[in-house]
């Protein structure tokens, strides 16, 4: 494999989350990490609810699909991250706010990855219950929902999830998505 940075290569989607608390001043890195990211015309169409209280780790909790209630429910700290399509029109047909915001989202994930947290990103979720639980307004669009927090014990949990937690990560060879000069076009 070519060299890449190592926060690339070790990050992973983990699901244990020790009973540790999340420091502010690590919580202000995700964030600040996360603002940093590019975005077209430098729109910056995202916007963080930061989960907190006990009340809204419940209504978050509620949310989630029942596969990520299984897990993600102990992180100490969960987000939603919140897009604005105003703030990035459509182009070319294709919703180019989701495009920022995911860039922003991959920021945050190293950054947790740099710092030695388990920062985990989903999909499962359902999108009327967090706007109405968080009093999100429109036009804004749930993108992403992730949990965060310190790695705890893979011994300590499930059987299933212990199996989900090593998987080994995979990846599609290079020479399956990479074309040279047209697509398709193996390398010479
Ligand atoms: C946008 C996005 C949504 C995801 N949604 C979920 C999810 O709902 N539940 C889950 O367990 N993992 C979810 N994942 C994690 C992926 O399954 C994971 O990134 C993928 O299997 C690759 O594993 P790795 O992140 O450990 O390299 C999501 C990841 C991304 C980027």
């Amino acid at each position: 494999m070519a060299k890449i940075h190592p926060v690339l290569r070790n990050r992973t989607s983990g699901v244990s989350f020790s009973d540790a608390p999340l420091e502010s001043e690590k919580i202000a890195s995700l964030l600040e990490a996360f603002c940093w990211a590019p975005s077209s015309r430098n729109a910056q169409p995202w916007r963080l609810v930061v989960v907190q209280s006990p009340e809204a780790h419940q209504k978050f909790d509620e949310a989630l699909s029942e596969n990520n209630q299984k897990w993600a429910t102990q992180a100490p700290v969960k987000m939603i991250i919140l897009g604005n399509p105003e703030e990035q029109p459509d182009r070319n047909g294709q919703n180019r706010w989701l495009l920022d915001v995911g860039l922003a989202l991959e920021n945050l994930l190293l950054q947790g990855c740099d710092m030695g947290l388990t920062v985990h990103a989903m999909a499962g979720w359902d999108e009327e219950m967090v706007m109405k639980n968080f009093n999100i307004p429109a036009p804004f669009r749930v993108a992403a929902l992730f949990a965060v927090g310190y790695p705890g014990n893979v011994a300590d949990l499930s059987e299933e999830l212990q199996q989900k937690a090593n998987q080994p990560q995979v990846r599609k060879p290079l020479d399956e998505i990479v074309s040279w000069d047209a697509f398709g076009q193996a390398v010479n």
